[in-house]
């Protein structure tokens, strides 16, 4: 059942979402996949457009999965705006929303999980361990619902891209992966939903991340050593006004590993997660 179709077709159940999908495919169209937990800006909208290029119809999922968030974590609070997500979602070409309740993605009894290993074990993975077994799980139950030709992820999450890049190889599941550039504000603040919980001040001193970022990632790539590097990074953030630094590493840019010379060779990634009072922020940049 289409539970709304204004201002786009929204449907909550997966047997609503394979009939439409079903159609689509007996037409021939292709299909392209935007998984989202709403709480949508322009970074998500980017995605929405590419996988309009990709594909003949797009669909977009609006899901805050509890499996990646732990116990003291914001589920409660994250931001939740359904009708607004589905206008935005509208309006950047996305052809179905799929809004599946809690009991839908996680029926009673539900037991199964998925061990991620490799890119997933450090940074994000060792401050929120429960985080990408949560997003690999949900990310795999809503390929089998979708069934995309291609899926599009931001790279602001720049380990989870690579967690489900590494998912999709290792299970074999057949959908093309994608990674959209992040998108940020004038100040270049990556956006994120979660910078909604800033105040001026706040809002001003998480402007000042890309830039930390941007200079360490220049220095990297002169060949300095990746332990100086991540240090001055480290103190500046703290100059800059951060309450507290997760991370500030150099790593592979596709294994997240270190590197064990010391300097970066190959690509390579900067990532970062700070703090600003309960509000953490995430962000990453090419070396
Ligand atoms: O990046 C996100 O918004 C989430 O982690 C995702 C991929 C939608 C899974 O819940």
């Amino acid at each position: 059942m289409i539970v709304s179709d204004a201002p786009l077709p929204v449907v909550r159940s997966t047997a609503d979402l394979r009939a439409v999908v079903d159609g689509w495919r007996a037409q021939g169209r292709s299909l392209a996949f935007v998984p989202t937990m709403g709480a949508l800006h322009e970074g998500h909208l980017d995605l929405v457009r590419e996988a309009g290029r990709r594909a003949d119809q797009v669909v977009a999922s609006v899901f805050v999965n509890p499996t990646q968030f732990a116990p003291h974590e914001d589920l409660g609070r994250y931001p939740r705006q359904e009708g607004q997500d589905a206008a935005l979602l509208a309006g950047a070409g996305c052809h179905l929303m799929y809004a599946p309740f809690v009991e839908e993605m996680y029926p009673d009894g539900a037991t199964t999980t998925i061990s991620v290993g490799g890119p997933a074990e450090d940074l994000e993975g060792a401050f929120r361990p429960q985080m990408f077994g949560g997003v690999a799980l949900v990310v795999a139950k809503l390929f089998n619902q979708v069934r995309p030709d291609v899926a599009i992820f931001g790279e602001k999450d720049w380990q989870q891209l690579a967690v489900i890049r590494r998912m999709v190889r290792d299970l074999d599941f057949p959908v093309e992966i994608v990674g959209v550039q992040t998108a940020r504000d004038g100040h270049g603040l990556a956006l994120s939903s979660r910078n909604a919980y800033l105040n001026e001040d706040r809002l001003a001193i998480a402007r000042r991340l890309n830039g930390v970022l941007a200079e360490a990632a220049a220095k990297a790539r002169t060949g300095a050593p990746l332990a100086a590097v991540e240090r001055e990074a480290h103190a500046a953030l703290l100059r800059a006004g951060f309450d507290r630094i997760d991370y500030v590493h150099v790593r592979d840019a596709a294994t997240l590993r270190s590197f064990r010379s010391g300097v970066a060779e190959g690509p390579a990634r900067v990532l970062a997660a700070a703090w600003l009072g309960t509000t953490r922020l995430i962000d990453n940049m090419a070396v």
